[in-house]
């Protein structure tokens, strides 16, 4: 089935998912020609909100508001605001906040339609869209439907991926300098142990580039509930395995993400890196 031609349920959510996508999108990559201000820290004192995040946001909302007004939404730079729906809208405005700050091109927005629970472990994600702002790429997703690069069906060859030792590995960070001290030891048992180790930047561009096969592999510690699910639904629709540890779903403690058979490689290395224990709390 098309994006022009899904069953009349999830067009909706698609639809919006998509239009918004764009709309902020735009809104983003022209913002960055003109002067970007940081506003506001958060959990660190390099982990930076710009205006342009504040915006984009706030134009999410109010397009929300007007498209899907009964509806929850669950954004990075706001409220979270109750629905009566069932749906919660995941909002990520910036992705990649940093490499907007300094001009380079993985950054993205990120829109996610989920029902059932707003909590990643619970959540059912119903369809999702990711804008990449330094190639007006639009990465979007259906639930049962497919996945899509700019209206592309994106679906990875049948088979096994590689072996660990081939395996293209993305990862990334948090903002909190122990954290990442921690996270950094992880990372030197696995860099002996694949062909090498990308960190793009953006979580959600990350998880569409494995979609795509421009990573192998991806995982990381302390996601945020709106950095992940519409490029999870985007990689799993494209017949990637998107999990935590030990079989349960996509979350914040964990997440990482593979083709059968590199997936089942990884996961047991990286407990065996002390994956499981990385932090006591998530
Ligand atoms: C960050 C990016 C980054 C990841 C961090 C996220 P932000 O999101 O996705 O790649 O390593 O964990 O917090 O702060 O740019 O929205
Ligand atoms: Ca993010
Ligand atoms: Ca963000």
């Amino acid at each position: 089935m098309s994006p022009d031609s899904p069953d009349p349920h999830e067009i909706d959510l698609f639809e919006v998912a998509r239009t918004l996508a764009l709309e902020a999108g735009e809104l983003i990559v022209t913002a960055r020609e003109g002067i970007v201000d940081v506003t506001s820290t958060k959990t660190s004192a390099v982990d930076i909100v710009t205006d342009v995040d504040i915006a984009a946001e706030k134009h999410l909302r109010r397009r929300l508001a007007e498209l899907r007004p009964d509806d929850a939404v669950l954004g990075e730079e706001g409220q979270d605001t109750p629905g009566t729906s069932g749906v919660t809208w995941v909002l990520d405005p910036i992705d990649g906040t940093v490499n907007f700050l300094y001009g380079l091109p993985s950054y993205s927005v990120s829109v996610a339609a989920v029902t059932g629970c707003a909590t990643p472990e619970e959540w059912t994600i119903e369809a999702g869209a990711v804008f990449e702002g330094g190639t007006r790429s639009l990465w979007t997703a259906a639930r049962g439907r497919g996945a899509w690069l700019d209206g592309v069906r994106l679906q990875r060859d049948p088979g096994p991926g590689p072996a660990l030792s081939s395996t293209l590995l993305g990862t990334g960070f948090q903002y909190i300098a122990e954290r990442r001290a921690l996270q950094g030891a992880l990372v030197a048992k696995m860099l002996p142990q694949v062909r090498d180790i990308r960190r793009f930047g953006s979580c959600a561009l990350d998880l569409c580039y494995v979609a795509a096969g421009r990573l192998d592999a991806y995982y990381e510690h302390g996601l945020s509930p709106w950095d992940f699910p519409a490029a999870v639904l985007v990689a799993q629709e494209a017949g990637i395995r998107v999990e935590g540890l030990d079989g349960s779903p996509p979350n914040t403690t964990l997440t990482l993400a593979a083709p059968p058979g590199t997936f089942e490689a990884l996961h047991d290395a990286l407990k065996a890196a002390g994956a499981a224990q990385l932090w006591d709390t998530p």
